[in-house]
């Protein structure tokens, strides 16, 4: 129909503006803020307090919140800290007990008028905080370059009790990582216009571009102007549900709740801002030594023999195998806690779990969050009589998961921490199992809204075929503001109820915390809980695997990245979240080797294998309704299997020593290729391959009946670990062809590395007892370089990673090449642990040096050793894995050491033809 008249016509392009959401857009939702006053303190180092007030209310997604407090702080030189907040009421924040920090001072009532500004540049900080007064905005600069690092001028300042906006502007050279849980199908690097929304959801990996089981509302960005590389991090501490919209030239954080706390870290280095971040959120947890094996899991072994199979399986095909895990099969009627007196009865998984821990072999168990209502249920009786369950209209919030109806336990409540630990601590009596995974802890659950139990139907129906579908009768709750708040996020992509699937969210925690505002760190305070339930057993270190993570959450668990397909996709989407995880200070974390459902093909699980064997957790994961995958059900993948789990377990010092210094200062496990080399831009997005530490890169083939693999390389000499006679020497960023044939994986050492090693095998308590190796890898060709090292040890089932007498031993190595001269060193701090434990150097193959050696001298402590015994060998032809070139005498072994790991030493010798 024509539409004849003007104004019909201005009637319809209103209403299709109105309904396209184009007018709501246009409409302003708030109009800024102005500073009234300012005061600064010098004391507690120095700070400054601002108080703002609203320019012009508007309704829209609630009213402007009148007055605001602005606290800004240079916590120390590399970290400032701008905190805004209600001036009048208190709000919500992550609780400070949770995620200890620094409470901002306590508001002042009588604010100075503004003063002249000083604290911009606090002596010694890396930043500069500079303001608009009119209307408020802020800048944040790096005082090295006067780079502008987040400035939130132009942009519309929005601060509701609902509705909080801010927006940074991003130079086009500015590249961003983080902001997760989230698949990204376009690799690390943050796209422009893709979809960031923060909010934890029981949604599969296998999406893409949508929130999943965590929230990290955190992101790096590096820069790159002319050649000067630096790095900064920006968190935002905020538990509320948020969409961040980054553009490529700006940044958008529209947040339904909570305060703006925003911490900057400045780098420069990408290390350098892990470090700084996990400074503030609690360092990555330790992890025991065994935690570095492989493990094997499945939904769905339904019975004891089945799982004995299976560690008879592997021990079968030699693969190596640390840790066997139950999901939920072993439960009485999938209720935390139990066994099914049938398919599990404990005196036989007694004594299987006494066979297994006689060979250093662990034993991990799923336990949900749901607690199942049942009268006859003592883990319920006890929660019920503590009143720990989370709750709406004053009652227990009924949901339902596997076992059907649920109540969640409140993990923000004392009491519900206490009966936690207690529970836990009954089960390990009951069977002493070496690790907790928790599972669902989005907390997930199958219906929505306010359910009761049916009365006319039975639930769960046992028979149904998806256990998974609600058999409760519910009504969605939409009555309150928290329920359905004005702002949609755009919650597991579907800007559904927040409450869909999960918690109502107007119900209430300890304290009468809302749900609304604590939703995100269900799975974060659950962790908590666990960790001090396991640290209260045995005094032992614990292990916990955690679906659901917040800030902080690495200090506590590991994690995987959920349920992914068995797809070439999802093998080569791990990558990148395994890689934000590290990030995100957990650096833990490992994806469904083989993928959770449905089933690989045999090509693609041989292929999971080469790269999940380098993964930092190493778990291969199933779903009952696809068929087995353990990776010994296929020959080629358990050949693949025996050859890249064997350096696995041959490379477990070196990746343990990388867990201390994640521990330490947070530095991942598995980083991306540009935190070893911030200057080679190429490696900015790529995704595709990864470093282990500063300098193992691992190459993996993700594409289908592939027998090569394009790699990137960044300048310098790689060597081969599989084959260390193959070298590539890059140049610059070209990609170059491996071979890759159906069971090789391309793992290479980069020059200047010194790596410890020893010589594997199919438990890592035997491994480690072996003698090591020091690989050490020069770059080819030069007559004067440096190769570094270094090896962490201890006791690995005391709580602390610490470098205490008696308990571990840390020792560095350095290697010269001067001239034709090569020395190794070591130098030892707190041997003595090293020395009780019988630890012994027997080889170093050394990469990059040519000619014939002699003139071997060695001291050990200082005392010269009689070095009759010991030879070198000059292996074969060395070649350049590109050209084929043959480049003599590239590696020379030297073989028939007894070094004593914990003693310093001196070696050197000559090299004729250098
Ligand atoms: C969901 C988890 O993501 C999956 O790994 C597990 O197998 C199932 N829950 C059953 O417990």
């Amino acid at each position: 129909m024509m539409l004849s008249s003007p104004f019909l016509w201005y009637l319809a392009l209103l209403i299709s503006l109105y309904l396209s959401g184009t007018l709501a857009l246009q409409q302003r939702v708030g109009y800024g803020y102005r500073l009234t006053a300012l005061e600064e303190s010098t004391l507690d180092g120095g700070w400054l307090v601002g108080h703002l007030k609203v320019k012009q209310s508007t309704s829209t997604y609630g009213l402007d919140i009148p007055n605001l407090r602005l606290f800004v702080k240079h916590e120390n030189q590399k970290r400032l800290r701008v905190h805004i907040t209600d001036a009048d009421n208190p709000r919500w924040e992550v609780p400070y007990n949770l995620l200890p920090r620094a409470p901002p001072p306590p508001p002042t009532k009588s604010p100075k008028t503004l003063s002249p500004f000083s604290l911009s540049s606090y002596p010694g900080s890396e930043f500069i905080f500079t303001f608009n007064p009119d209307p408020f905005s802020f800048a944040v600069t790096r005082k090295s370059n006067g780079e502008s690092l987040f400035n939130t001028s132009n942009f519309d300042f929005v601060f509701k009790d609902q509705y909080i906006k801010i927006s940074s502007q991003l130079p086009e050279t500015a590249s961003l990582y983080g902001f997760g849980e989230n698949t990204q199908p376009g690799g690390i690097r943050l796209r422009p216009n893709d979809p960031y929304t923060l909010y934890t959801t029981d949604t599969s990996a296998f999406n893409l571009n949508t929130d999943l089981y965590g929230s990290h509302p955190v992101y790096m960005d590096l820069r790159n102007s002319g050649g000067k590389v630096s790095t900064h991090g920006v968190l935002l501490l905020n538990s509320n549900g948020m969409d961040v919209f980054y553009t490529g030239m700006s940044l958008t954080y529209k947040i339904i709740g909570g305060v703006l706390d925003f911490y900057f870290f400045s780098g420069p280095g990408p290390l350098d801002v892990v470090d700084q971040y996990t400074a503030l959120i609690g360092r990555p947890a330790p992890m025991p030594y065994w935690a570095l094996g492989f493990h094997q899991c499945r939904w769905g072994y339904k019975s004891l023999s089945v799982v004995q199979g299976v560690v008879e399986g592997y021990k079968k095909a030699n693969i190596p195998l640390d840790v066997i895990w139950n999901d939920d099969d072993h439960m009485d009627a999938s209720k935390d806690f139990t066994l099914d007196p049938i398919n599990y009865p404990r005196p036989k998984l007694l004594k299987f779990l006494n066979q297994i821990h006689s060979r250093g072999m662990k034993y991990v168990v799923l336990i949900d969050p749901g607690i199942a209502v049942n009268p006859s249920y003592g883990v319920y009786q006890r929660g019920i009589a503590k009143d720990v369950f989370v709750k709406l209209d004053g009652q227990p919030y009924l949901a339902q998961v596997w076992p059907g109806p649920v109540y969640f336990p409140d993990f923000l409540n004392p009491n519900g921490v206490s009966w936690w630990v207690d529970e836990i601590s009954r089960f390990h009596q009951f069977v002493p199992v070496d690790g907790l995974w928790i599972d669902m802890n989005e907390v997930s659950n199958f219906c929505t809204g306010k359910c009761v139990i049916p009365t006319t139907r039975q639930c769960p129906d046992r028979k149904a075929i998806k256990p998974s579908v609600c058999c409760l009768d519910c009504k969605n709750v939409t009555s309150t503001r928290w329920d359905d708040p004005p702002y949609k996020i755009n919650a597991a992509g579907k800007k559904a109820l927040l409450g869909f699937k999960t918690i109502a969210t107007s119900a209430t925690h300890y304290g009468g915390v809302l749900e609304y505002n604590a939703h995100s760190l269900y799975g974060f305070s659950e962790a908590i809980a666990t960790h001090k339930a396991l640290l209260g057993l045995n005094g032992k270190r614990p292990f916990i695997l955690s679906r659901s993570t917040f800030v902080g959450s690495g200090s506590y668990a590991a994690h995987w990245t959920g349920d992914n397909k068995g797809t070439w996709e999802d093998l080569r989407y791990s990558i990148s979240t395994i890689l934000n995880f590290g990030l995100f200070g957990m650096p833990m974390v490992g994806s469904d080797i083989c993928g959770f459902y449905p089933a690989p093909t045999e090509e693609l699980c041989n292929r999971w294998i080469q790269l999940g064997a380098f993964y930092p957790f190493s778990r291969d994961h199933s779903n009952f309704a696809s068929p087995r995958q353990e990776l010994y059900q296929w020959n080629s993948v358990a050949k693949s299997a025996r050859s890249a789990l064997g350096l696995r377990y041959k490379l477990l010092p070196y990746l343990y020593t990388l867990l201390y210094e994640a521990h330490l200062t947070g530095a991942p496990l598995a980083r991306p290729v540009f935190f070893s080399f911030p200057e080679f831009t190429p490696s900015y997005g790529l995704s595709t391959q990864f470093l282990l530490g500063p300098g193992v890169m691992v190459s993996p083939v993700l594409d289908r009946g592939a027998t090569t693999v394009k790699a990137m390389f960044p300048p310098g000499t790689w060597y081969n670990l599989f084959h260390m006679t193959k070298v590539v020497v890059s140049k610059d960023a070209s990609f170059l062809t491996l071979d890759a044939p159906l069971n090789e994986i391309n793992v290479h050492v980069y020059q200047g590395t010194v790596l410890p090693m020893q010589r594997g095998g199919l438990i890592s308590k035997e491994a480690r007892q072996t003698p090591f190796t020091l690989v050490i890898a020069f770059p080819y060709g030069t007559s004067g370089a440096e190769a570094k090292g270094k090896v962490y040890i201890d006791d690995d089932e005391r709580p602390k990673m610490a470098l205490v007498e008696g308990e571990a031993t840390y020792v560095e190595f350095v290697a010269n090449v001067k001239g034709k001269t090569v020395t190794v060193t070591s130098n030892v701090q707190m041997g003595s642990f090293s020395l009780s434990k019988g630890l012994m150097i027997e080889k170093m193959s050394v990469l990059g040096v040519q000619g014939k050696s002699k003139d071997l001298v060695i001291t050990v402590d200082g005392i010269v050793l009689d070095s009759t015994s010991i030879y070198f060998s000059h292996l074969g032809e060395v070649q350049e894995e590109i050209k084929g070139g043959s480049m003599k005498g590239m590696l020379v072994e030297v073989g028939g050491l007894q070094l004593p790991l914990g003693k310093s030493f001196s070696m050197s010798w000559r090299m004729d033809g250098m």
